[in-house]
C-alpha cells in the first residue's frame, strides 16, 4: 500500500536515478512528480525501465516547486542550489519532508544531519535532513567505532568511481581523460574533510577520481592514542555494527567492485603497524547507493516511521547480510 509520496528536484542526475529505481519498488512510497529542466515533458519510464507507467519529467523551478504537493521533497541538485527551493517549500508546504543530498545544509544546526548508523539517536522528527557525502559516509564509518582513541587527525586517501562528480561535464567525469589514469583534485581542503572533521573527527582527505563509473574506497590512516591489536581492532568494529545491516566487516581489505550495485558499506583491511599505534582500515561504498540514494531513502523510512530498510532489504540479502 503505497501511502506517502515523494517528488525529486534534479530526477535527471545520477543521484536522482538511482532514488527513482528504488522508490519504484518500495512498499510505501510513491513518486508525486520528478523534475528535470533537460528532460521536461519525457516519460520517465523511457529514461528509468524500472518505473513503469505514465509518469513525466516537469521543469519546477523553486516557485513551481513550492506550489506542489507531496508528503517529502529530495533536491537532488549540484551544491549551492537548493537555498531557493528549500525557501519556496518552507513558505508554502513547511510540514514537508526535505532531504537534501548537496552538501549546502550538512553544516546547519538546524538541519538533521542524516547518516542513520552514526547519528539515528539524534533523529526527533526533523523535516529537514541533509544527506551526508559519499566520501564522508565511507570516512565516518571507517573511523567512528575508534573515534575515542585517536591521537591525531586520520589520514584518509580516498578513489571514487567518476559518477561521483554528476553530469556536469568536467576533467572528473571525461572517460577520455581518465582511460587508464587517476587523477587526484581538492588535495586539501575538500568539503568532505570538513563535513568529517565537524561530525565525527579531524581528517585529512586526499580524493582521486578513477576511470570506473561507481564505487568509492576511503582507505584511512588513524594514529591511536594506546595500542591495538589487529584482532581487537576488527573486534571492535564487528561490535560496533553488530546491529546494522547495511555495514559489513571482514578482515580482508574491500574491494569496489564487490560493493558497486549493493546497498551497503564494507570495511575491512585492519592492518596495525609494530607498536599497534597506527591502525589502517579500509571503507568501500556504492556513491550511488550507500554515498546517496540508499541512504535518502533510510532517512525517508525514519522520517515517515516506516522500517528504516524498507524498499532497501533485496539487495541488503542478495549480499548475504
Ligand atoms: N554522484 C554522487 O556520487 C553523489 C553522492 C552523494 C551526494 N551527491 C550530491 O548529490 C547532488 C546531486 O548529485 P548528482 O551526481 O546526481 O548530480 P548530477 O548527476 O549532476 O545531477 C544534477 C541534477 O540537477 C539538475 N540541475 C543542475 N543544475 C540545476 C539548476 N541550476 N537548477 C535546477 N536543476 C539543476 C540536473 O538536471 P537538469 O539539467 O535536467 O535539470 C540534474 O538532474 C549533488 O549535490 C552531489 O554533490 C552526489
Amino acid at each position: 500500500m503505497k501511502n506517502k509520496t515523494l517528488g525529486i528536484i534534479g530526477a535527471r542526475g545520477h543521484t536522482g536515478a538511482e532514488l527513482i529505481r528504488l522508490v519504484a519498488a518500495h512498499p510505501q512510497l510513491e513518486l508525486a512528480f520528478v523534475s528535470s529542466r533537460e528532460l521536461d515533458g519525457q516519460r520517465v519510464a523511457d529514461h528509468n525501465p524500472a518505473y513503469p507507467g505514465e509518469l513525466r519529467y516537469e521543469n519546477l523551478d523553486a516557485a513551481a516547486t513550492g506550489a506542489r504537493r507531496a508528503d517529502a521533497i529530495v533536491l537532488a541538485l549540484p551544491n549551492g542550489k537548493s537555498a531557493d527551493f528549500v525557501a519556496a517549500i518552507e513558505a508554502n508546504a513547511p510540514d514537508t519532508v526535505v532531504v537534501d543530498l548537496s552538501a549546502d545544509y550538512r553544516f546547519d544546526e538546524a538541519w538533521y544531519y542524516g547518516l542513520p548508523e552514526l547519528t539515528r539517536q539524534q533523529y526527533a522528527g526533523q523535516r529537514r535532513i541533509a544527506n551526508p557525502g559519499c566520501y564522508a559516509t565511507a570516512m565516518q564509518l571507517a573511523i567512528a567505532p575508534f573515534k575515542a582513541d585517536l591521537a591525531a587527525p586520520v589520514q584518509c586517501f580516498g578513489v571514487s568511481g567518476y559518477s561521483g562528480a554528476g553530469t556536469t561535464p568536467s576533467d572528473k567525469n571525461n572517460p577520455d581523460l581518465l582511460r587508464d589514469n587517476l587523477m587526484p583534485y581538492a588535495l586539501t581542503g575538500h568539503l568532505h574533510e570538513r563535513e568529517v572533521s565537524r561530525h565525527t573527527a579531524a581528517v585529512e582527505f586526499i580524493p582521486h577520481v578513477a576511470p570506473h563509473f561507481r564505487g568509492l574506497a576511503i582507505t584511512a590512516n588513524l594514529h591511536l592514542k594506546k595500542a591495538l591489536t589487529a584482532e581487537a581492532a576488527l573486534q571492535r568494529a564487528r561490535e560496533f555494527y553488530a546491529a546494522e545491516p547495511l555495514v559489513a566487516i571482514g578482515a580482508d581489505a574491500p574491494w569496489v567492485s564487490r560493493v558497486a550495485g549493493r546497498h551497503h558499506a564494507m570495511l575491512g583491511g585492519f592492518a596495525v603497524d609494530a607498536d599497534g599505534k597506527r591502525l589502517v582500515l579500509v571503507s568501500v561504498l556504492d556513491n550511488l547507493l550507500k554515498g546517496a540514494a540508499t541512504q535518502a531513502l533510510q532517512n525517508l523510512n525514519l522520517a515517515f516511521g516506516f522500517d528504516e530498510l524498507a524498499g532497501i532489504f533485496p539487495t541488503a540479502h542478495e549480499a548475504g547480510l
